[in-house]
């Protein structure tokens, strides 16, 4: 029978199909229903293919056939795959936000893992939320696990011009609203802004999610922004399910894997590339649940001296497809480890070192991987600001902000909700002006439960008549990671839970100071308590039911990782057997 690490451990999947007896039968026999061969049962490492495919999420829409690569990889290696589906969090379709069920996804990847007879799992991840939702669930169970990305989309054609996926919608939709633009051309960039099967093209979330997994040492070296349909993606996809068996020979788990200082190399990683504001959330949930502390502070400690290198939208010009043109991952992190900007030697699913593995990569194109002394921002680092406005801190992308707001005072205008913004928006009578601060409450994790993506709020049409494109905005939201601005997000404690922004009213003065990490609102101490009393006792008591009951009675917040209190920490993967 063939064991893990060095043949001292028996295989987890021989505790169903190892067995001589009535339960090995039953679990062999209604197996074989699919034409698998008996020498499948007889000690092959059975390898679990996790796949977030569906047509409901068409960033997702090829992994039918980049699972059938990885299958072929286990095959050849001596596994037996196995896939299976989960559920499918697609951001561009599902309502309110697919943050909701992050959580949703994690679970079913966990009791799906933990339950099933397998020794190890490829996991199938490309839209934003599907890769930490995986990666998070896996991480609970702590079977040896390889992360598959699915490759961002080919670069969008809209008039002769390269265009991003999603920021090209920031950007027209402000160009409408300020009439520079008609709504017939507005929507003709519809169809050439997605030419292909893939993420968003941008680094957004799901290409930092990728270049994450990547740094972590979660995924191959190389893998993150390989295009969807180049064919480089699916002999990464074959070569993954060759690795993943040799990972269970070696008893090599995630928690061997994503240790702290994989955790300091993804923000500092996330630094180089301009990476998306919700890594901050995503990233603390997985910690949470491998049992690596790690805090808003690490990102200023790691992440602020590190530069932006890689020029792609939305905080520079180019894209995926130049990115991986260019390189790829692997010459920012031999940038990185020269600066001495890299925890060497954590460990990666090759069984090497993530400096190993990168020390010799070549970069091809210095205008969009800049070198560290030429940077696209000096200090690329997600920023966190804290004060009587967000005690429990608060985010801010620097290399899509504006400079000359980074440090700005001015009158709050204030939105209580996201459907009182959309109401009062279009006003032209909205007392508002460049200088003001737009303030949206209750969307944070419960208050807009799931934490909508709204933190970019539009600016006034009046405004952008004038030629205004920037604004200070503050909130309890998220962001797109293809969005951009100089744009508060994630304050905490959010409004919903009583926090400061809850009490901010029209006029009160607000000040933020990015570089000096300070977020507040002048008012004193009792005014606020004063006000945040009245709010208090207006508060609504929603019995909702259903999954949203349980996401709003045990989701933490922002600065936890919007995970559940219930799924912190790693559950292992035993489970009691089963007798039928
Ligand atoms: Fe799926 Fe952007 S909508 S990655």
């Amino acid at each position: 029978m063939t064991d893990n690490k060095q043949g001292k451990r028996p295989l987890r999947s021989t505790q169903w199909f190892g067995e001589r007896d009535k339960n090995g039968f039953m679990y062999r026999s209604w197996m074989k229903n699919q034409g698998i061969p008996e020498h499948h049962f007889q000690g092959k490492p059975v390898i679990g293919i996790c796949n977030t495919w569906s047509e409901l999420t068409p960033c997702n829409a090829h992994f039918r056939d980049l699972a059938d690569r990885v299958r072929r990889g286990i095959l050849e290696a001596g596994g037996v795959p196995v896939e299976f589906p989960v559920f499918s969090n697609g951001e561009s379709n599902l309502r309110p936000t697919a943050m909701l069920t992050r959580n949703l996804a994690a679970m079913d990847v966990e009791e799906s893992i933990r339950g099933n007879p397998i020794d190890g799992v490829v996991l199938m991840t490309g839209c934003d939320k599907t890769t930490p939702a995986l990666m998070m669930g896996a991480a609970s169970c702590d079977l040896p696990a390889l992360v598959v990305t699915g490759g961002p989309m080919l670069n969008g054609k809209h008039r002769g011009q390269d265009v991003g996926s999603g920021t090209l919608v920031w950007n027209l939709h402000e160009d409408y609203k300020a009439g520079r633009i008609t709504l017939d051309e507005f929507m003709d960039a519809e169809a050439g802004m997605s030419r292909s099967t893939g993420t968003c093209n941008t680094m957004g979330t799901a290409s930092t999610m990728a270049c994450v997994a990547e740094a972590m040492g979660m995924s191959l070296p190389g893998s993150a922004a390989i295009p969807a349909v180049d064919s480089r993606r699916y002999a990464n996809a074959y070569v993954s399910g060759m690795r993943i068996v040799e990972m269970i020979k070696e008893d090599l788990k995630p928690s061997d894997i994503m240790t702290r200082a994989s955790f300091i190399n993804a923000i500092r990683t996330i630094a180089a590339v301009g990476g998306s504001t919700n890594t901050t959330i995503h990233m603390k949930a997985l910690a949470q649940r491998v049992g690596v502390p790690l805090s808003l502070d690490d990102w200023q400690t790691y992440g602020q001296p590190v530069p932006t290198i890689v020029d792609l939208l939305p905080s520079g010009r180019y894209l995926m497809e130049e990115f991986y043109y260019a390189g790829g991952l692997p010459p920012v992190l031999r940038r990185l480890g020269e600066a001495e900007l890299l925890e060497k030697g954590a460990m990666t699913v090759t069984g090497k070192t993530l400096w190993d593995n990168n020390r010799s990569a070549e970069c091809f194109n210095d205008e969009v991987i800049r070198p560290l002394d030429n940077p696209l921002c000096a200090s690329g680092g997600i920023c966190i600001v804290r004060g009587n406005l967000a005690p429990r801190g608060a985010v801010l992308k620097p290399s899509s902000a504006s400079p000359e707001l980074m440090k700005h005072r001015g009158r709050a205008v204030v939105f209580e909700d996201f459907e009182h913004y959309k109401a009062r928006i279009m006003d032209p009578d909205l007392d508002v002006d460049r200088n003001s601060v737009m303030v949206l409450k209750n969307c944070g994790p419960k208050g807009y439960p799931g934490m909508a993506e709204v933190g970019n709020m539009g600016l006034p049409p009046k405004l952008l008549k004038q030629g205004v494109t920037d604004m200070v905005r503050i909130s309890d939201a998220r962001m797109s990671g293809t969005a951009f601005g100089t744009v508060v997000l994630h304050v905490t404690p959010e409004a919903r839970e009583l926090g400061p922004l809850a009490a901010v009213e029209d006029g009160d003065w607000i000040v933020l100071d990015a570089e000096g990490g300070e977020l507040r609102v002048e008012l004193s101490e009792e005014e606020l308590a004063r006000r945040l009393e009245l709010v208090r006792q207006k508060l609504p008591i929603a019995r909702v039911g259903g999954y949203m009951q349980l996401y709003l009675e045990h989701v933490l917040q922002a600065d936890e990782g919007c995970d559940f209190d219930f799924l912190v920490g790693c559950r292992g993967a035993k489970v009691p057997a089963h007798s039928h």
